[in-house]
């Protein structure tokens, strides 16, 4: 990579975000999921878990032969079943990659039961295997933000030396912090002989609501890889939002020049249909893809809104890929609002008309939530009919 500023998206909606209990997406949506983030620019899509399912691995196969740009990526647990079903789904792929990992912190060691030498040697073991089928090998330590310093320094450098080329750093429980999730990013390159010559990625979950913070606060300290998913798909509070941390990095450029590949304008369709294949709905009040990240409502803030519309809002709707008007009217808008949408409706009134409806308009308002085209237009042939 030339561009020392470049991140590299890593979308794993189709793997991370599917194991969010009830979000199964048929063969068909996968496939379509998989196009649409190939389209969107994505770098590298993990496209499934191979070994998990004939299902999984089905899918997987058939978006590596299918995709034209993004890398696609197989999962794989650091065992060798495991790491050759995920070669032979992604074999085909015109740039495949074999993600393999282990859990390193002392819960996750004492599962396999292994010390922290055996499971040094099994590392080595793996990371060797699935680099002599792939030369694209990406190694990631589970629960890294709760391994010992000095033992994740370890196995990293056992991993690079195997031949890994990028390595993620999971924030597996969604536990760190920002500072403590750039401190780790930082004393990794620091520590570990080799790791200029890797990526690192960052892999964070949103157990405590900081999973994208967490995400640019390791860009910012060397990361080069986001792991993400569309609508923060994932199980339990979700994975980072790959809307939210693409959009902060755009938006806030002159304090995170950062860049991406993505192409914004396609977050919003892709945000829908994750939606409604996954059957899980977005709260409104999200970020960037909520149904009313770019309403207003208020009377103030509509009247800003209407003067200049960088009062209150950061980013224009256009950029994700958003046409539709961001002035909702209900009992908290103004005149001023009320005048706009009127003349939108192609309605024009002078002052003491619109007096009158306005007085109509809020005794609407208070009896419903939102207010539609549909009862502003009844509203002005109800006011025609008995002037
Ligand atoms: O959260 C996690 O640790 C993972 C790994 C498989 C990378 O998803
Ligand atoms: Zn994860």
């Amino acid at each position: 990579m030339t561009d020392k500023n470049r991140v590299l998206i890593f979308d794993t909606t189709l793997r991370d975000g599917e194991q969010s209990p009830g979000a199964t997406m048929s063969h068909v949506e996968k496939l379509e999921i998989a196009q649409l983030l190939d389209e969107m620019g994505v770098d590298i899509i993990e496209a499934g878990f191979p070994i998990a399912s004939e299902g999984d691995f089905a899918a997987v196969s058939e978006i590596a032969k299918r995709t034209q740009n993004s890398v696609i990526c197989g999962l794989a647990r650091a065992q060798f079943p495991d790491i050759d079903r995920a070669w032979e789904a992604i074999k085909h792929a015109k740039r495949p990659r074999i993600h393999t990992f282990i859990g390193t912190s002392p819960l996750h060691r004492a599962i396999p039961n292994l010390d922290m030498d055996q499971m040094a040697e099994r590392i080595e073991q793996t990371v060797t295997h699935a680099r002599n089928l792939c030369d694209n090998v990406q190694w990631s330590p589970m629960d890294a933000t709760r391994t010992e310093h000095d033992y994740l320094c370890r196995v990293v450098e056992i991993a690079i030396k195997a031949g890994a080329t990028t390595i993620n750093i999971p924030d597996t429980v969604g536990y760190t912090a920002p500072r403590e999730s750039a401190d780790l990013i930082r004393m990794l390159l620091e520590r570990v002989p080799g790791a200029d010559d890797i990526i690192f990625a960052t892999h964070c979950h949103n157990d405590l609501g900081m999973a994208t913070a967490n995400s640019l606060a390791a860009v910012e300290a060397g990361a080069r890889q986001i792991e993400c998913t569309i609508n923060g798909l994932g199980e339990r509070a979700g994975n980072t939002a790959l809307e939210e941390v693409v959009m902060a990095m755009k938006v806030r450029n002159d304090i995170m020049p950062f860049n991406t590949g993505i192409d914004t304008t396609k977050i919003m369709n892709l945000s829908r249909r994750v939606a409604q294949v996954s059957g899980f709905v977005v709260q409104p009040n999200k970020a960037i893809v909520g149904k009313n990240a770019f309403l207003h409502e208020s009377g103030i803030h509509q009247d800003g809104v209407l003067k200049n519309v960088e009062t209150f809002e950061i980013m224009r709707p256009a950029d994700i890929g958003l046409n539709e008007n961001n002035i909702v009217l209900g009992k908290h808008s103004g005149r001023a609002a009320l005048r706009s949408k009127l003349t939108d409706l192609g309605f024009e009134v002078g002052d003491n008309q619109l007096k009158d409806v306005f007085v109509r308009f809020k005794a609407l308002a208070d009896r419903k939530k939102e207010v539609y085209d549909e009862d502003i237009v009844a509203l002005m042939q109800d006011t025609a009919a008995n002037t």
